[in-house]
């Protein structure tokens, strides 16, 4: 287990990156909270202001964190596809030069339908209605880019089918490429918890490229 790390969070101020940094903070890690209006700081969390539609400045910008681990949480409203491909690459290529391990925070449309191995998620349309696939896609695409990359340390984390603001339990079950449910029959996780395992996965890494998380107890 790796204590003390510097961790870059790429996304901060959302509902995923502030709790990924509330989390880190609160585990004693140093956090670079990179948004293009971060809020706050404290002892642990240092605000960094990027626009990472500006690929040079998060090449700039992780450089000079030189942090162990950078977190992508970005999301944009609509979705831009991309703007979601070049951040990640441009995150993969920063992190290649300075031997960082990337976590993406992605889609749960890269999933495997737990119904149908063949299936995506964001193929599934019992999962995904028609008006929600262009961000079920993007997801995938943004799977895809990690997996075309040259740099080796990432792992793609895909939520459950349901990711809302609650509490944080640290009760939770992992998986690899297949949706998960909780045992009250909902595919769904609290940002806090995703959060939690989002820090375990950094202090703790497995060999897995591409995992999954839910409520509950393994
Ligand atoms: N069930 C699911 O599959 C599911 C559910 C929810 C979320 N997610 C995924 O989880 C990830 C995080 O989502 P979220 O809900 O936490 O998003 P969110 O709350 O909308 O936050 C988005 C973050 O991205 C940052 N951002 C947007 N454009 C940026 C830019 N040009 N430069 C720098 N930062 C930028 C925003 O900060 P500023 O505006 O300050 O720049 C904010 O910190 C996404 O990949 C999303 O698809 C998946």
């Amino acid at each position: 287990m790796k204590a003390d790390m510097r961790i870059a969070v790429l996304g901060a101020t959302g509902m995923v990156g502030s709790r990924v940094t509330a989390e880190a903070g609160a585990r004693g890690h140093r956090v670079l909270a990179l948004s293009r209006t971060p809020a706050g700081g404290d002892g642990h969390v240092t605000p960094v202001p990027v626009d990472a539609y500006d690929t040079t400045a998060v090449h700039q910008a992780l450089a000079e964190a030189g942090a162990d681990a950078v977190v992508l949480a970005v999301r944009t409203y609509p979705v831009d596809r991309d703007f979601l491909l070049g951040a990640t690459r441009a995150v993969l290529d920063a992190a290649a030069r300075t031997g960082s391990r990337v976590l993406v925070v992605g889609g749960a449309g890269a999933l495997r339908s737990p119904a149908d191995p063949g299936l995506l998620v964001a193929d599934d349309p019992a999962y995904v209605p028609a008006e929600l696939r262009p961000v079920a896609t993007a997801g995938v695409a943004q799977l895809r880019t990690c997996q075309a990359h040259p740099h080796p340390d990432w792992v793609y984390l895909s939520p459950p089918a349901l990711l809302e603001p609650g509490a944080r339990t640290a009760r939770y079950r992992r998986g690899t490429d297949t949706l998960l449910t909780a045992a009250d029959g909902r595919s769904w996780i609290s940002a806090e918890d995703l959060a939690v395992a989002v820090l375990d996965e950094l202090e703790d890494p497995g060999t897995d490229r591409h995992i999954t998380v839910v409520h509950g107890v393994s």
